[in-house]
């Protein structure tokens, strides 16, 4: 089935925010931010900004009715800065005017006179100060401390992977109306719409259910709306509030980059012990998390970095800790795979430097230590359905990997200025969100009495297709053509106390729900067809496919609409709200154990590269995988996602840098400097091959999740290229340090030479 999507996005049609139809009376917000990363505010200057002709409102901390406070996890993060600065872009003031470009120069006009205070951009600069935004935590599992001496061969060193931008292609935005008794309606761009109805209720100091939050759908989030959505729709809400008139807030993109959190940069310290046979006896690792200047979800994504701090492996001696850092950047943010692609880096880069010391290929290394059912994780789950050896095994026969690697070879011998490198990188990431409590999903189905149905969700539709597999749940339940089913826009009023759209768990928790409405009124319906057709007693002999209702799995004469109006006539309800939650899922946060995830996700990818050891210029020749889909119910979204996710991860990994200077100002901060992968950055190959695995219980229909695992697979690329590079000179200091950019490839290549 394809995208329900496909045909209005391909028109051009399809609503976004800015999209929706401008009511009379609307204004135009602009929000005017911090110029410095750390200060204290001496004199802020509005007059000449609310003397703007067409200016109806400069708004400060001091206009909130309610609470300045929209900290999610940690309540530390003020919606507009009252005193002190904590970041370039913190926000200070909103104003409203008449446009957008009113708005804006308006902006323009404010004076600031700030007393700086020292700025920290450098995570260990924090760490060694001990100013961290939640307290550390630390996973074990055996004692690595009792087997260093045991160790044939012990490894150490220090890592680091740069943090990312979501480049969303909408920008983060807002339209409001208030509503008659101070009720209002939000139209955001985000991925949690309970959390912005929170934080909106908590702002004006108003109770939830006056605040309707609605999301047609988002422009892609990738994890950037899932907190950061909020402070903006609060703003446009406050003014809105306050000026009684509708309001319209769209960042531009400039000001988005800026103004936003991003992927956390880590920096780590590590250690690996090796046995002769190359088993990993012991492995340490210290992460520093450059959280920036607010909590925000921080503690979750230090959580998450914990959770795969052991990868696609059994350690049998591990002890992971992180630190989150606080600094003076935007509050860090979720980004598709949230923290599990750091923890996952630094240890494909222990194994990595102890395969050089050790000078075999790195890939033996990773084959001797790959999960296997049974085996614990440092968090005490035990494995079960893996799919580990499984993935590699099966990427060893369908991709050739031998050949692969002679052809590598041969091209080596054969050039002196251009240089091939592989990799591979084993998968495995767990499904659920770490907070228990947030796996839970909702869904509110209505059928009409023409036989035609809605689905109304929790979840966000952001491109990844979502809403079309919700539909094909429906369908396939009720037995009817997905072209009589609408998936309605997400709505708190029609569906409450959603979790955010996120940790991949979307299809699994709506899906799920949206089974259990469809299903209790097909019991109804069974009933209903049961009695029409002289069979009350044994209803679950009634089925319903194409339409039509079914006896003993044979056709009836008896019509799904003949159906719906018999169960009308009846006064039998045609519709369900349902609920679900992730069973047997818990952890324990005192003793750092439990059984967090619903399930786990596997694949490998081979990765091959060619560096231009003259430019330092390089391109990805091919990456091959095999993917754990369990029974994919939409394959074609599928291999989008993978596609989709591989293309940012390889960015990652590449050509996105995120360069922040002293004074906590990103030096490249638009996108002719900040540069994502475009159809030449990307792999020229990109082959996903299907696990025939087992489908898995948690996961909607078997088909399990699939919207950040895929990414992971970029940090092969990494290890690719610095081999394809010792190719060319094996004298360059091994960094450790992604991205690996053309500049610093360049360098490289020639260091020590
Ligand atoms: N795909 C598209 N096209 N756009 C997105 O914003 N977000 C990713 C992933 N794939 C995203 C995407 C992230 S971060 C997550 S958590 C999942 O989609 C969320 O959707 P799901 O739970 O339905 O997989
Ligand atoms: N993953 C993604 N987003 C989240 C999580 C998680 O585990 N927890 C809270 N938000
Ligand atoms: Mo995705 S980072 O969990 O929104």
């Amino acid at each position: 089935m394809k995208n329900i999507d496909a045909k209005s996005h391909l028109r051009g049609e399809s609503i976004y925010v800015d999209d929706i139809p401008v009511r009379e009376g609307t204004l135009y917000a602009a929000v005017f931010g911090s110029p410095m990363a750390h200060g204290l505010i001496k004199k802020l200057d509005l007059d000449a900004a609310r003397a703007m002709d067409g200016v109806h409102g400069v708004l400060t901390a001091c206009d909130i009715p309610g609470v300045n406070q929209i900290g999610g996890i940690v309540e530390d993060e003020l919606l507009l800065a009252d005193h002190e600065l904590h970041y370039i872009g913190m926000p200070v003031a909103i104003v409203v005017a008449e446009s957008e470009g009113i708005a804006k120069r308006a902006v323009a006009a404010i004076r600031i006179e700030i007393d700086e205070l020292p700025v920290v951009v450098d995570p260990r600069q924090a760490h060694g100060v001990q100013d961290y935004l939640t307290a550390p935590r630390t996973f074990a599992i055996g004692d690595p401390a009792e087997v260093w001496s045991e160790c044939s061969r012990v490894v150490s060193g220090r890592a680091d992977i740069g943090g990312q931008e979501h480049v969303y292609l909408e920008t983060q935005g807002t339209y409001v109306f208030p509503l008659e008794s101070g009720n209002l309606k939000i139209h955001t761009s985000t991925q949690a719409p309970t959390h912005v109805q929170r934080m909106v209720a908590r702002v004006l100091g108003t109770a939830m259910h006056r605040i309707e939050v609605d999301v047609i759908r988002i422009g892609g989030g990738f994890g950037g709306k899932e907190d950061q959505a909020t402070p903006w729709a609060c703003m446009a809400t406050l003014a809105a509030h306050i000026l009684n008139r509708p309001v319209k807030l769209i960042l531009s993109r400039a000001d988005d980059i800026r103004m936003t959190g991003k992927r956390h940069p880590y920096s780590f310290d590590f250690r690996i012990g090796l046995d002769r046979d190359h088993k990993i006896r012991a492995y340490e690792v210290d992460c520093f998390q450059n959280g920036g200047a607010a909590a925000d979800l921080s503690p979750a994504i230090m959580e998450r970095s914990l959770f795969h701090g052991s990868g696609s492996y059994y350690l049998p001696n591990a002890k992971i800790t992180v630190y989150s850092c606080r600094t003076n950047l935007p509050p860090n943010t979720a980004f598709r795979g949230f923290g599990a692609p750091q923890a996952m880096f630094v240890l494909e880069a222990a194994i990595f430097k102890a395969a050089e010391e050790l000078g075999v290929a790195p890939e033996v290394i990773q084959r001797a230590n790959l999960l296997q059912d049974g085996d614990l994780f440092p968090y005490g789950q035990q494995a079960e359905g893996c799919r580990a050896v499984t993935c590699w095994e099966e990427l060893e026969q369908t991709h050739g990997m031998e050949p692969l690697k002679e052809e590598v070879a041969l091209f080596n011998r054969e050039n002196s200025l251009r240089k091939k490198g592989y990799a591979l990188f084993p998968l495995c990431f767990g499904i659920s969100f770490t907070n228990t409590m947030l796996n839970q999903g909702r869904a509110l189905v209505h059928v009409y009495t023409d036989g035609s149905v809605t689905v109304t969700t929790g979840v966000i539709e952001m491109g990844q297709g979502v809403n079309t597999k919700i539909l094909q749940v429906a369908a396939r339940t009720l037995g009817v053509s997905p072209g009589r089913i609408r998936v309605e826009s997400t709505n708190t009023t029609r569906v409450a106390n959603s979790s955010p759209t996120a940790a991949s768990t979307g299809a699994d928790l709506n899906g799920n729900a949206t089974l259990l409405a469809c299903r209790a009124i097909v019991g109804r319906l069974q009933r209903v067809a049961a009695q029409e057709l002289g069979c009350s007693d044994t209803p679950e002999r009634i089925s319903f496919c194409d339409e039509r209702v079914f006896i003993d799995a044979m056709p009836t004469a008896f019509t799904w609409f003949e159906l719906i109006s018999r169960a009308y006539a009846r006064r039998v309800s045609l519709s369900e709200h349902a609920h679900y939650a992730t069973p047997e899922i818990y952890f324990d946060k005192e003793k750092e154990k439990g059984h967090p995830f619903a399930y786990h996700v596997y694949g490998t990818v081979i990765t091959t590269v060619t560096v231009d050891c003259v430019r330092g210029t390089y391109e990805i020749d091919a990456m091959r995988v095999v993917h754990d889909f369990g029974s994919s119910m939409n394959p074609d979204l599928d291999l989008g996602q993978i596609e989709g996710g591989i293309a940012q991860g390889v960015g990652l990994m590449t050509i996105e840098e995120l360069l922040v200077n002293e004074q906590g100002r990103l030096v490249y901060d638009s996108l002719s400097s900040y540069k994502v992968p475009d159809i030449y950055s990307v792999p020229k190959l990109v082959d996903i091959v299907p696990l025939d695995s087992e489908p898995s219980p948690h996961a909607v229909f078997g088909s399990k999740a699939v919207g950040e695992p895929p990414l992971c697979y970029g940090i092969s690329v990494y290890f690719a290229l610095v081999r394809a590079m010792r190719e060319f000179n094996p004298q360059f200091s091994l960094q450790l340090s992604a991205p690996m950019t053309h500049q610093k490839c360049l360098l490289s290549l020639y260091e020590n030479l």
